[in-house]
């Protein structure tokens, strides 16, 4: 359930750090451009990512960081965190704000990582985030219909299923059709309250 990771904001003067139970989220430098490389670098993470290409250069990722250096901490741009587990850079997880009052979210892992849960863990960071730090009234999100794992990552921070939606992929060339989410406020602060409740059988 969703309280049951509580995220830490930790704001160091000009950035921000979320940390989870075993994941640390910050800002992406140019330092990390050949692990976001080597680890975007993968078929399996562009075909389910709507504009990452294939295949992934440090160049690509001298691109994204200089683009996310661009935009301020809090701004309502692109605001994106590169997740850690143990100081390794595994992933990426971001909120984009094309469209200002529906914050998507996205997020993508190394295959390496796949299957242990971090994916879950960095969304609901990358959700109470948003919820707590901007204005938005729901966020959006969407996985292809062939991705069962972002589907089952979705439905479990509690967004609820919209309709399908096609969807252009870079990396395929063509588009595809996206399982389309949303989750409102009121649901998360409803499901961040549920507490737990205590048995007495008599
Ligand atoms: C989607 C992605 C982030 C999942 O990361 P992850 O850390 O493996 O995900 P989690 O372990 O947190 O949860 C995945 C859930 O889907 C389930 N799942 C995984 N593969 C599945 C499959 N093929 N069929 C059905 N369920 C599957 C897992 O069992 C888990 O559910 P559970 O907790 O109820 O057991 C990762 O696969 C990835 O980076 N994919 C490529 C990029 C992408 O798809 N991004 C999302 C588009 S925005």
């Amino acid at each position: 359930m969703l309280q049951d990771f509580s995220t830490p904001v930790r704001r160091e003067t000009s950035t921000v750090v979320l940390e989870t139970e075993r994941l640390t989220l910050r800002k992406p430098t140019l330092a990390d451009v050949k692990a976001i490389a080597s680890l975007a670098n993968d078929r399996r993470i562009a075909e389910n990512t709507r504009r990452l290409p294939h295949p992934y250069r440090q160049d690509d990722a001298v691109q994204f960081i200089k683009a996310i250096a661009r935009s301020k901490t809090g701004a309502k741009t692109e605001t994106v965190f590169l997740i850690e587990e143990h100081h390794t850079p595994i992933g990426m997880v971001g909120v984009d704000w094309r469209e200002p009052e529906t914050p998507e979210l996205g997020y993508w892992l190394g295959v390496d990582y796949w299957g242990r849960g971090f994916g879950t863990e960095a969304a609901r960071a990358m959700i109470d985030y948003t919820f707590e730090e901007f204005d938005a009234e729901v966020m959006i999100s969407g996985a292809r219909v062939v991705n069962p794992a972002s589907r089952n990552i979705l439905e479990k921070c509690g967004f609820q299923w919209n309709g399908v939606e096609l969807h252009r992929f870079e990396s395929l060339g063509s588009s595809s059709p996206v399982d389309c989410f949303r989750l409102t406020r009121g649901v998360w602060a409803s499901l961040k309250r549920w507490g737990k409740s205590t048995r007495h059988d008599s």
